[in-house]
């Protein structure tokens, strides 16, 4: 069984402080996807991670998420690649400790992308890496764009090239929310199950994000899941809180938890 786990920016870094990574938490996270793989062998697994309060304020700073043509803007890119891959090297790390095969797939070095879109990323090697046991990771970074100079390819985006063709079972979004909440920012009452019908009454409720964030917080999360599922039936996404503790193991194992569920 295939699955796309991401660790969101908010989950795995404090968001209020600039470079700040949560090792902890990662390591928590971590402990827990090798608990899963040693309770279903046969788990296979993407891994991705958010940026966070790396590449998100260099990603503000420089506008990379507008496009890149001026020399400071190019620059700029090169600090926002530098910032994110400085929290991918902590993840990866955090998570090869924890006996976990890990092996990058940058989508700035990979990939390429058109007017902000993921058109290409290497799904090939990245199949061959699943077949051999491998965990690939891709995370959110930047993206040579042949429209718009570069650009900010979050995890999701990544994802959503990749499910299209490497077709996993579900995708487990993990966040510091406990799911998607029908009065933002109260925060009270989970969605459980999201489809594009009730998004198209629910969505002013939904909201952005407070801390920076270059590529659109909730709202723009649901909608990205909400597009790809309707490409692809059958597909599942789960939006949950990566913060109590077991919930990712429970997720990796399909286990009964609070969440949102987004399906077609
Ligand atoms: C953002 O990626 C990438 C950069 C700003 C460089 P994501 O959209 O995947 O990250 P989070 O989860 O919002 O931090």
């Amino acid at each position: 069984m295939l699955v796309f786990l991401k660790l969101g920016g908010s989950l795995i870094t404090d968001k209020s402080l600039p470079r700040t990574a949560r090792q902890d938490v990662i390591g928590r996270l971590a402990a827990e996807v090798a608990q899963a793989r040693r309770e279903r062998p046969d788990l296979a697994l993407v891994l991705g991670h958010g940026s966070g309060s790396f590449g998100h304020v260099e990603a503000q700073r420089y506008g990379t998420a507008r496009g890149v043509s001026t020399p400071a803007e190019w620059r700029g890119m090169a600090e926002v690649w530098r910032v994110a891959d400085l929290l991918n090297r902590i993840v990866i790390d955090v998570f090869a400790e924890a006996g976990i095969p890990v092996m990058r797939f940058s989508p700035s070095s990979g990939g390429m992308g058109q007017s902000g879109r993921v058109v290409a990323l290497p799904s090939e090697p990245l199949r061959m890496a699943l077949e051999g046991g491998l965990v690939p990771v891709v995370y959110g970074d930047v993206m040579l764009d042949q429209e718009r100079g570069g650009m900010i390819a979050s995890t999701e985006a990544s994802f959503a090239y990749l499910a299209a063709r490497l077709e996993p079972h579900r995708i487990l979004l993990a966040g510091l929310e406990r799911g998607v909440y029908s009065d933002f920012p109260r925060g009270r009452t989970v969605i459980p199950v999201l489809t594009r019908r009730d998004w198209d009454t629910l969505r002013g409720q939904v909201g952005g994000s407070v801390n920076a964030d270059v590529t659109g917080g909730m709202a723009s999360k649901v909608e990205g899941m909400l597009d790809l599922m309707g490409s692809l039936p059958g597909l599942r996404a789960f939006i949950y809180s990566g913060e109590s503790a077991g919930a990712t193991r429970r997720a990796l194992l399909g286990e009964e938890l609070e969440g949102t569920w987004i399906r077609d």
